[in-house]
């Protein structure tokens, strides 16, 4: 089995094992999530709030007293309606996107700025494995888009249109759900940067694993720029390990049984899985740190690469020619 880490995530089949792997693995952890680190007061976005981590999130931040924006492609408003009923609270409220779609992500901004103003909490969860490439209404390849470019484009807006709330409770922190997978490329592909390619199955867990890194990328130079002259926000990414969740709803139907079995043994479950990722939306631990990377509960370096500041202004400056470039073709 693999052990370098360029190929732990390379086919489904190492990727699972290095998964299970990993779980066993002891971990220091970092901290641990308290019955009083709570919300009260705060508004927290939770994205892919419809299925498995993100579900499991809204439902954890809403008992602990937020008020909880549920962002969803689907499951509107029944998701909403079960995240009320698991939590006891009231304090749900759904917004639709579609972030293969600027669009939508634009609408998506408008609708957090004129019906919440500001918001003290942002995790963006949301992401796929598709079975194929498959283009967007701008063009784009949506895996692409939809694991990376749509949070650089929503988090870029939120900050234009001011909606971070900075209080004396403690500023505002970003969560991005990434992948340890994000250590699999071997280097960062410049030359096809946002460029429509097509691939099936089999180049998915690849892809995926690269779209990884530049979303953990992005978040090192979002916290760069953002604290450049004083801290004022905390981006934090976490890889939450594997997770008995839909993730793999496109793989082939005949290994789904597999899969699935697989997945209720060893990954954990979403609830359990949400705990690391409160803890850094919750904990007064996480107070003043401009950026952390956690894998599960235990703290760790992100891969060299995303931590390379030349990566991340290329990455950075990059994106803002591709968005713009979307933008005027729009
Ligand atoms: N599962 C794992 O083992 C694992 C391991 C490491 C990291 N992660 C990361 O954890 C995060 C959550 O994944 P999960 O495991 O909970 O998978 P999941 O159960 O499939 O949930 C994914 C969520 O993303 C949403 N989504 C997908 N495409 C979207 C789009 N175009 N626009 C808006 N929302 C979209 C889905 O909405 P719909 O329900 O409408 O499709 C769903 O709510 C992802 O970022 C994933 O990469 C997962």
């Amino acid at each position: 089995m693999a052990d370098n880490k360029q190929e732990k995530y390379s086919n489904p089949f190492n990727a699972t094992f290095t998964g299970i792997m990993d779980l066993f693995r002891k971990h220091e952890p970092a901290g641990e999530l308290k019955p009083t680190d709570r919300f009260d007061g705060k508004t927290v976005l939770v994205d892919g709030a419809s299925s498995g981590l993100g579900f499991a999130i809204a439902i954890e931040v809403a008992r602990r007293g937020a008020k909880v924006i549920m962002v969803c492609r689907s499951g509107i408003p029944g998701k909403g309606e079960k995240v009320k009923r698991l939590s006891r609270s009231d304090d749900i409220h759904m917004l639709q996107v579609d972030y293969s779609d600027l669009l939508s992500i634009r609408r998506l901004v408008a609708g957090i700025r004129d019906q919440f103003g500001k918001i003290d909490i942002l995790i963006c969860n949301a992401g796929l494995v598709p079975k194929k490439s498959r283009k967007t209404p701008q063009g784009l390849e949506e895996m692409f888009m939809v694991n990376y470019l749509s949070k650089f484009i929503f988090v870029n807006l939120l900050l234009k249109e001011n909606c971070f709330r900075h209080s004396g409770s403690g500023h505002p922190r970003i969560i991005f759900v990434s992948s340890e997978t994000h250590r699999n490329p071997r280097k960062f592909d410049w030359d096809s940067f946002g460029v429509y390619k097509e691939y099936s199955i089999n180049k998915s867990l690849e892809l995926y694993g690269y779209y990884k890194l530049l979303l953990t990328t992005f978040a090192v130079e979002l916290s760069r720029r953002l604290n450049a002259d004083e801290f004022k926000y905390s981006v934090f990414a976490i890889c939450p390990g594997p997770i008995n969740s839909n993730i793999g709803r496109e793989a082939p139907k005949i290994f789904h049984p597999l899969m699935k079995l697989i997945f209720a043994l060893f990954f954990k479950s979403p609830p359990r899985a949400a705990i690391p990722v409160v803890y850094l939306a919750a904990s007064p631990d996480m107070e003043n740190k401009p950026f952390d990377y956690l894998f599960l509960m235990s703290r760790e370096e992100a891969d060299e690469k995303a931590l390379n500041p030349e990566n991340g202004k290329r990455l950075w400056e990059m994106s803002v020619q591709l968005v713009e470039s979307i933008w005027v073709l729009d």
